[in-house]
């Protein structure tokens, strides 16, 4: 809010009244203080200065004061640009890809910029109509109530995508980067066909500048190919392509976004990358501290978000190793994690032993990151983060190999329940999730699995189970159709009844709602002798 340019008034009346002098229009509105009552007006003041955008007015921000002496009444002042004598328009920013990273991230957007128009698009129906629904496609503390404040105010979903294209100043694109199956790099390199798919829509229906906004994570150097498809596409339309990787956690995404660590924008260092890159840092600006809003050249922005996500793999796969040494000493690895974490130098975050990391990203952009070394000639480069998720994979068989050793070497026809199947607690996302390789192994062993978590369906749990490695980073109605098995486990609503009778749980310490298998939890199996169950009783507790 730039308060130079903010007028209040008195409005003796009580009713609304628009007024326009000088080409500056006013909404004078009745205040009583109430936040509803400002809600309902924003409501009008955004629809109004919608029409006036629509009228080609000229028009530009608007701006909002509570009056700080008596006055009853609420003005906001439509620069109409003439005062200043430069023209403005409203922003509009589309988003195409309305997943984890697209729907959070623009709804905050929105919330936090009531004078830009945010709309997300994406090719799955199902994903739209959900985020139009009472029950959003995905489950994020604080989402809800964000969604709820904008939506259809400033913020809008829709299926209709080469319209909002069409129409956007700014458009993000935050579509699946999944690791490819086939051809060359398969296992490692990021399929960028949607990201393709994308940019190829942009550049058939835009008629006029465009910033293009990489949000997905893809591979270093992408947007030379991303800019190479746009401007070969495209008919005389003016295209800047900028990196603004995505740093939010599940789970606490809606925290990270009102307060980011920092934001990251990467452009060309030419006038109009360095332009566009100005373009998007006044979007952040909005609510985000300037010190916090990094810029730097393409390749950097493009290469941080992969070596990151790498680092933080690293810091888990590092004291999960060290959790076996542990095992093996009698050390406490809650202990060691706690006396390495007081060094400030390192830090207590990440430091927590688990049955491994999971989540949509950090396996795909470690192998990303992978393939990208042995490309450029740098095998030992390759080799030593390869090493993270093999240390990430021994972690869970170790874990399953425990279990089932510990219940004198067999788990057939024991009933096993698993309190929490999403990859971390506070999320409904199951991509990657250590869970599925444990629970594989369990039936692997003819274990008889009951898996209770309150975010994740019976139909997802299934689809988990069956889906081929890779196969769940696609759009839900374009994913292969390997999940034809259905597994012989049970999916419960109910946390008591998936331990009733069972011979073991893996569960967090409360034993009901959170996820066992988190990137922070620790896990460790430890036998109650209070159990009155035929076998012992085996608590994978998470600290
Ligand atoms: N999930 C995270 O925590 C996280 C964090 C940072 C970055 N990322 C990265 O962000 C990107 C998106 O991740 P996500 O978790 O939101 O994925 P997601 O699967 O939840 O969402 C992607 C959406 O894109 C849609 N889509 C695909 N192609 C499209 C097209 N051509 N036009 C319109 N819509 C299309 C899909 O239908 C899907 O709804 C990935 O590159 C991911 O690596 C994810």
């Amino acid at each position: 809010m730039k308060s130079g340019l903010v007028r209040t008034e008195r409005n003796p009346c009580g009713r609304a009244a628009i007024s326009g002098r000088n080409g500056v229009r006013k909404l004078l509105i009745p205040w009583n203080g109430s936040s509803s009552i400002v809600d309902a007006n924003v409501d009008r003041f955004l629809s109004l200065q919608q029409r006036m955008v629509d009228e080609q007015s000229t028009t530009g921000e608007i701006y909002l004061q509570k009056s700080t002496s008596s006055c009853s009444s609420l003005a906001v002042i439509f620069d109409a640009g003439l005062m200043s004598g430069r023209r403005s328009k409203m922003v509009k920013i589309c988003c195409v890809g309305a997943g984890y990273v697209g729907g959070p991230t623009m709804a905050v957007i929105a919330l936090k910029c009531p004078a830009v128009e945010v709309v997300v698009v994406d090719i799955s129906v199902a994903r739209i109509t959900a985020w139009n629904s009472e029950q959003l496609p995905i489950y994020e503390p604080g989402l809800d109530g964000v969604v709820k404040h904008c939506r259809g105010r400033n913020l809008f979903s829709s299926t209709d995508i080469e319209k909002h294209i069409a129409r956007a100043d700014i458009i993000f694109v935050s579509v699946n980067t999944p690791t490819k199956t086939r051809g060359l790099g398969a296992g490692k390199a990021a399929d960028l066909t949607y990201w393709e798919n994308a940019a190829r829509m942009i550049a058939d229906v835009a008629k006029a500048d465009k910033i293009v906004v990489e949000k997905s994570t893809v591979p270093v150097k992408t947007a030379e190919a991303i800019e190479k498809i746009l401007i070969h596409n495209s008919r005389g339309v003016n295209f800047q392509i900028l990196s603004n990787p995505e740093f939010l956690a599940e789970g606490t995404a809606i925290k990270d976004l009102f307060n980011p660590d920092r934001v990251l924008i990467g452009g060309r260092e030419t006038p109009e990358g360095k332009k566009a890159v100005q373009a998007l840092k006044q979007v952040y600006a909005n609510w985000v501290p300037e010190d916090r809003i990094i810029t730097t050249n393409l390749w950097s922005a493009e290469l941080s978000k992969l070596a990151a996500n790498a680092f933080l793999a690293q810091r888990i796969s590092s004291v999960n190793a060290i959790s076996a040494l542990c095992e093996a000493t009698g050390a406490d690895v809650a202990e060691v994690a706690y006396a390495i974490g007081k060094d400030t130098r390192i830090g207590p975050r990440f430091l927590s032993a688990s049955v491994g990391f999971g989540g949509s990203c950090f396996q795909k952009d470690i192998l990303n990151l992978v393939y990208i070394c042995e490309c450029h000639g740098l095998p030992e480069v390759a080799n030593y983060w390869k090493d993270v998720i093999k240390i990430n994979d021994y972690q869970k068989s170790r874990f399953v190999n425990r279990v089932v050793s510990s219940m004198f070497n067999t788990v057939s026809e024991k009933k096993i329940a698993v309190l929490g199947f999403a990859f971390k607690k506070d999320t409904g996302d199951t991509r990657e999730t250590p869970a599925i390789d444990v629970c594989k192994g369990l039936l692997g062993d003819k274990a008889k699995v009951c898996i209770y978590d309150p975010q994740v369906t019976e139909e997802q749990i299934q689809r988990d189970l069956a889906l081929n490695k890779f196969d769940w980073d696609h759009p839900v109605h374009l994913q292969p159709m390997s999940a034809t098995e259905v597994k012989p486990v049970a999916v419960t609503r109910d946390a008591y009844e998936a331990t009733k009778g069972r011979t073991a749980s893996a569960s967090s310490p409360s034993g009901t709602s959170s996820r066992s298998w988190t990137t922070s939890g620790s896990t460790r199996a430890c036998r109650s002798r209070r159990s009155c169950s035929t076998a012992a009783t085996w608590w994978i507790r998470r600290r």
